[in-house]
């Protein structure tokens, strides 16, 4: 049973800086004139109503992208991609990871999402068909009903080789933490090339260091970066956000020691 939903997190500080990360890799990597492949594993709903119950119910966008935003310069390809997806959908909204890569992808590239709650695949289907106007060409996107482990496993390798795959579990099974590195290193040996990020919380009770350790084993050359912030409200176990990330494009340290100067001021 998924009881995970993202709509009461949306915009929040581990969303800044997944999303920050997520927009510059997509940056990059169509700075070369090649198709790419973009899968993931975890997708959500595609857009957020920063204006609904569940975001008032928690405030975290509030203390997050609508302070967060005046951190980034405009040309930061993160603050791009909010900025058209807020001039299509209303200021009031936000955007997943989904409707950041159709927003910075190209006609020429595949996306591949998969998303096992009912409601939010469906709602992410309407996000996806709203994101472009008809007549308007963008990145071929298939949405898959289904465990976005077992999806990644049967399309690894993709085609086209080129590309990157978001790994953004809800972390509500705790076994996950165990997993996740044998799966992105069975995906590494029939990807080589494939860049792999993958997100997980910043624990206050550190659950998440045997797992990162473990991934630094297997990747020692891969970047892990992670950033603290308060926690979203007394007692929360969540203190900061981490990402893990295999193949990172030449520049992405300098980028992420550029958050972390950012996210310093999360903390002051
Ligand atoms: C953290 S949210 C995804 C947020 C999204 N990646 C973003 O950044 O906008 C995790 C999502 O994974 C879904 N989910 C949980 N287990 C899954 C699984 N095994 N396969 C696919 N989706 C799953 C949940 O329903 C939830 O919508």
């Amino acid at each position: 049973m998924l009881s995970y939903q993202h709509s009461y997190h949306a915009g929040n500080l581990a969303d800044v800086h997944k999303h920050a990360i997520l927009s510059w890799v997509l940056n990059y990597l169509t700075k070369k004139d090649k198709p790419l492949s973009y899968i993931e594993t975890h997708a959500g709903r595609g857009l957020y109503d920063l204006a609904s119950e569940a975001a008032a119910k928690t405030g975290e966008a509030a203390k997050g992208i609508e302070i967060a935003q005046a951190w980034f310069k405009g040309s930061d390809p993160y603050i791009r991609a909010l900025a058209a997806i807020r001039a299509r959908h209303g200021k009031d909204h936000y955007p997943g990871s989904p409707l950041i890569a159709q927003s910075l992808l190209r006609p020429c590239d595949h996306i591949t999402l998969a998303e096992l709650h009912p409601q939010e695949v469906e709602a992410l289907r309407g996000a996806i068909r709203a994101g472009f106007d008809r007549d308007q060409r963008g990145a071929t996107v298939k949405i898959h009903h289904q465990d976005g482990f077992d999806l990644a496993q049967s399309l690894c390798p993709p085609d086209p080789r080129r590309g990157l795959i978001l790994i953004d579990p809800s972390w509500e099974i705790k076994s996950d933490y165990n997993t996740v590195p044998d799966f992105m290193a069975s995906l590494s040996r029939k990807w080589n090339v494939g860049v792999q990020l993958l997100w997980y919380p910043v624990l206050r009770d550190g659950t998440h260091v045997h797992m990162t350790r473990r991934l630094s084993q297997l990747f020692p050359d891969a970047l892990c970066h992670e950033v603290k912030f308060p926690p979203a409200r007394d007692g929360h176990r969540m203190i900061g956000s981490g990402m893990f990330i295999v193949n990172a494009p030449w520049g992405l340290d300098v980028y992420g020691r550029d958050l972390t100067q950012k996210f310093r001021r999360a903390n002051s």
